[in-house]
Order: structure tokens, then sequence, then C-alpha cells
């Protein structure tokens, strides 16, 4: 198959590295020139493992191609995917449209007949009719097909989860449609990934339920965390008794400092949105994002307290700035506002992540960044585990003691067992525990 690609984000590159490694024969086309220059040289723009080689071994072969130019790409393939960005639009937390929109516009006067145009990108219900309707707006006789395709793959595990998905979901409101997105995904359908086909609509809408029940699984045990401290219990033994129970199911049921990323919190806002447009209100997604939101901010606020109440001009070591390991993405982490709210309070911040410190010092100001985990420790009067990377699960205690001024650490991913951490003499503050 010939597969254009809109859009070298995140699930762009990803997919159209994975679709060419699959065999296809793959263009990806972005506005940024820079960015494509850089690609073709083989410099990755994200932090993803795996992603580099992939797309280097894919360029060499000739099966992945990169171009700013709709015009080199369109009118050969057989479906042209958009994978343009959809963040959330300022002041209504609607997902911003536009440039999907633009690039069906602009895409439409280089399709040939017959070309299956998929969404790959997050979209609400009713965004592909608009797709075709645009296309249509262009070229009124042309015999096309829209489909939607949305995209599970996270961050981080980006390539094993495009390449072994738990399913694959499709919505056409065609034959054509459904055929050609089979013969695309036919080697993982060998591999025995599911494909569930549905309507268009159907699928737009399946990525959103997704994304929010996982959200709530998220808020709901990071609530029964705090009851856990009230009245007690260990968060890690209900996560482990519900898990086991199928129906439930044991992911996405650690406790931490509340869900950030890319997708997460947009998502859950812009099905909120679309909830409410169509007077089906989804309150229990509502209550989803206060959690979380609140969680945030409340988790400074739990530093704080475990420093003793106040943290006027004390340092605050901070281990993990991203939203997540094995990614540099910061957005919508949890440490931009635990730092916030720390530095409201008169503390000063010491932090070091592996890969994020570049994104972090774009939307953080007065933090001193380290070059490693001890170096932000040294002469802190707390070290706080915010993001739990692998570089923090084994970290030395001998030589955290003797950086630090006051033994304490405070772990919000929960990554320690206590009693190992309280013989080496630290006081230890963890999560629903
Ligand atoms: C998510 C979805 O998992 C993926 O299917 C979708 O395509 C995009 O959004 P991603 O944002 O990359 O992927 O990260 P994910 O691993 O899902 O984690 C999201 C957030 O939830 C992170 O901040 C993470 O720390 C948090 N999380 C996850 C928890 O706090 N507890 C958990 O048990 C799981």
């Amino acid at each position: 198959m010939r597969i254009a690609m809109i859009g070298t984000g995140y699930v762009g590159l990803v997919s159209g590295t994975c679709f060419s490694d699959f065999g296809h024969d793959v263009v990806c086309i972005d506005k940024d020139a820079a960015k494509v220059d850089a690609l073709r040289s083989g410099r990755i723009p994200i932090f993803e493992p795996g992603l580099e080689s992939l797309v280097s071994s894919n360029a060499k072969a000739g099966r992945l191609r990169f171009t700013t130019d709709l015009a080199e790409a369109v009118p050969q393939a057989n479906a042209v995917f958009i994978a343009v960005g959809t963040p959330s639009r300022r002041g209504d937390g609607h997902a911003d449209l536009s440039y999907v929109y633009a690039a069906a516009r602009e895409m439409a006067e280089y399709l040939a007949p017959g070309t299956v145009v998929v969404t790959k990108s997050t979209v609400p219900v009713g965004t592909g009719d608009e797709v075709l309707r645009i296309i249509r707006e262009v070229r009124p006789d042309l015999d096309v097909s829209v489909a939607s395709n949305p995209e599970f793959l996270r961050e981080g595990a980006a390539i094993e989860d495009f390449k072994h998905p738990d399913r694959i979901v499709i919505g056409c409101e065609d034959e054509r449609g459904e055929q050609v997105l089979r013969e695309i995904y036919r080697p993982l359908f060998l591999n025995k990934s599911p494909i569930v086909a549905m309507s268009r609509r159907g699928a737009e809408l399946t990525k959103y339920a997704a994304n929010a029940f996982l959200a709530t699984k998220i808020s709901f045990i990071n609530e029964i965390a705090d009851l856990c401290e009230k009245v007690g219990a260990n968060v890690q033994d209900i996560s482990r008794g519900i898990g086991l129970d199928n129906r439930i199911g044991s992911k996405f049921l650690h406790a931490g400092p509340g869900y950030g990323g890319s997708c997460f919190p947009k998502d859950t806002l812009a099905l909120l949105k679309t909830g409410q447009d169509y007077e089906a209100p989804l309150r229990i997604v509502e209550a989803v994002v206060a959690v979380n939101d609140n969680r945030k901010r409340s988790m400074g606020r739990k530093v704080i307290s475990a420093m003793g109440g106040s943290v006027q001009g004390k340092t605050v070591a901070i281990l993990g700035l991203t939203f997540k390991p094995n990614t540099d993405d910061m957005r919508d982490s949890p440490a931009l506002a635990i730092i916030q709210t720390l530095q409201d309070n008169g503390a000063k911040i010491q932090a070091y992540d592996p890969e994020g410190m570049e994104q972090a010092a774009a939307l953080l100001s007065g933090v001193t960044f380290c070059d490693g985990a001890y170096s932000a420790l040294e002469g802190a009067d707390a070290a706080v585990i915010v993001t739990e990377w692998d570089a923090f699960r084994a970290l030395d205690f001998a030589r955290m003691k003797q950086a630090l001024k006051a033994p304490i650490l405070i772990d919000l991913r929960n990554i320690y067992v206590r009693d190992d951490v309280e013989g080496k003499g630290f006081t230890y503050i963890a999560i629903g525990r």
C-alpha cells in the first residue's frame, strides 16, 4: 500500500514509521521544513525508545520518506492519514480542529479518485463528516472515502504499542474504507490483534471513551489512596485486591500525583464539551477532571506538610519532571503544579530529569536544573520523587544521606518499600500507605 501521513508529531511519526516497517511505502508530510530536514538526516525531534533506528532502517530501505510537499505524496497514495495535533482550544476546552480541517482542505486538490482519507488524530464525534464536507467543497465530484482510525499508543512504549495493539479500531462508512484499512493492518491482524470495525462516529467516540475510562481508573485509585492514608490501609494492597478481578483489571490502578501528558487532560476536557453540546452531560468524567486538577496542587501541599508545614527558605530536590518516564514530554506534568506550589510557598527548587530538562526549562522559572540525581539532592532539605524513572528506583541511600540536609524522602510514585527506606534512617512519605 502507498500511504501519505500528514503530520510528523508523536502519532504521525510513529504510525508512519511502523507502517513502513510493515512493508508499506510511506511518505510523511510536515509543514515544518526544519523538522523535515532533520528527519531526512535521521534526527528525531522527540525522545522515544527505538524510534530513531526504526526510522533510519526504513528510510535506508527506501520505504519511508519525508517531505513538506503534499503534491509529492497525496496523488499516489491509497490512503492519506491525517495525524496533526488537536490541542485544547484556548478558553473553552473544545478540541481545536483547525489543523485537521486545514489538512483536509489542502490535500483535497491532490487526491486521486478512490483514495481513503483516514483521521488518526484524536477528533470529536462528527469530525469525519466535516472532513468529507470540506473535501467535497473543493472537489464536488471526487470519489473518496473518509474513515476514522484512532491511535491508542502510549508515549515511551509507542512502537511496542503500535505493533502489538490490544485492538485496532476502524470506523468506516463504506466497504472500500474498511478494505484498505484491513489491508494496511494485515501484518498485525495476522499477529492476532483484533480489528473492531464500526461506524466512523463510533470510532471517533471510542478513542475518547477509552482515554476517559483510563483517566477514571487513575482518579478513582487516587481518591482511594487518600482514604487509605486516613484509615491506615495500603493502597497497593487495594489495587492488587481489586485488580486481580478480571472485570476490573490491574492496569492503571497505580496511585500517584495525578495524570498528565498530551492526551488524558485534553481528551477528557474535549469529551466533556461534546457531552454538553449534545445535552448528554458526562458527570463521572467531570468529577475525574476535577479530582485530577485538585490532586496536582494538593501534592505540593503534601510535600510542604511532610517537611514540617513550611518550606519558606528551604530547598526541595525534585527527581523527575516529565509526566511519566521514558519521554521528554512535560505537557500537563504534575511536576509543574507541584513546583509552582512549592515556589509560591518560598521554596527553592533543585531538579533533575533524565530527558525532560530542556522542555521543563521552557515552562518553569527560578528552578536550578542539575546534571544528576545526587547533585539535585546536594544541600536540599528533602527529596521528592515525582516521576518513576528507572534511574530513581535504586538510589544509593548512603550517598543520598550525605547530600541531603535532612534524610526525608517523599515518594509520589510509590516505588520504594517503606521498611527498606526507614531502615536506612530516612523519614519516608509515600502515597496512600
Ligand atoms: C495515554 C493512553 O494510555 C494512550 O492509549 C493514548 O493513546 C494516549 O494517552 P500516554 O499519555 O502516553 O498515553 O501515557 P499513559 O502511560 O497512559 O499515562 C498517562 C498518565 O497517567 C501519566 O501521567 C501517568 O503517570 C498516569 N498514570 C498512569 C497513573 O498515574 N497511574 C496509572 O496507573 C497509570
